[in-house]
């Protein structure tokens, strides 16, 4: 029955046959990331080390992603320092949370003046 109406909903909504691509789904009680699906089996407490009030720390988002890493799998840009874990204005020193949305969609900083295409960027 359940199942029905949902069905129902979409149709009526007309998402039914457009599958949407977003990593941003229901993850409990809050919108989130698919891919950390992890985290909130976790508790929202292994992403939120500063308190429910505070977005959390870039060290916090360190203690999974490794920062070297990151750099690295980011490199393959047209040019070396559109990196936008390592780029020429601000070397790898921006925020996590300035790009990355966890319950919001979010698009990096970096397109507030360019039109960069991050073909890999999950935020939307
Ligand atoms: C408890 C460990 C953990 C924490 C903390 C964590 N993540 Fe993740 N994150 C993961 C795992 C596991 C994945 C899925 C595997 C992967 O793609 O690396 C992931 C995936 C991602 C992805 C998508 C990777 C892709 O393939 O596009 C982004 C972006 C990301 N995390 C950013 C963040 C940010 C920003 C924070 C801090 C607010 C954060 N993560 C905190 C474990 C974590
Ligand atoms: C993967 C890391 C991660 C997890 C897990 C996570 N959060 Fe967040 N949270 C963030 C980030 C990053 C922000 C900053 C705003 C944004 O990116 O959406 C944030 C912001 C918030 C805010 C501030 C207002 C808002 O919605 O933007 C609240 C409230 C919040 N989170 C609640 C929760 C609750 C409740 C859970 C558990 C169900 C949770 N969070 C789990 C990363 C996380
Ligand atoms: C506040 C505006 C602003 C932001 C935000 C910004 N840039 Fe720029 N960027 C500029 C300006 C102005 C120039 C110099 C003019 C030009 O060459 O386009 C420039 C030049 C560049 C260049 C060399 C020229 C080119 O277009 O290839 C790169 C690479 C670059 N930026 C990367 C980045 C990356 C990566 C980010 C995100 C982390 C970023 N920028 C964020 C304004 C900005
Ligand atoms: C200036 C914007 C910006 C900042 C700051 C930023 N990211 Fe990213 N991140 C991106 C973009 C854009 C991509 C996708 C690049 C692409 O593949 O085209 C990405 C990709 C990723 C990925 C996927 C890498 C992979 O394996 O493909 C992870 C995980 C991630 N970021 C985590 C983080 C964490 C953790 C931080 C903070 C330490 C951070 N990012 C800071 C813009 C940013």
């Amino acid at each position: 029955m359940k199942i029905t109406k949902t069905l129902i909903l979409l149709l009526a909504l007309g998402l039914a046959t457009t599958a949407s691509a977003s990593s941003l789904e229901k993850m409990g009680a809050k919108q989130g990331r698919s891919f950390h699906q992890m985290n909130y089996d976790q508790g929202c407490k292994s992403c939120h080390d500063q308190g429910m009030r505070q977005p959390p720390s870039d060290g916090q988002c360190l203690v999974c992603h490794d920062k070297t890493d990151l750099i690295e799998a980011t490199s393959e840009q047209k040019k070396k320092w559109m990196n936008p874990h390592n780029n020429m204005h601000y070397g790898d020193k921006v925020p996590c949370i300035e790009c990355h949305g966890e319950h919001k969609a979010k698009a990096p900083l970096c397109a507030d003046c360019h039109n960069f295409d991050f073909d890999g960027f999950q935020q939307d």
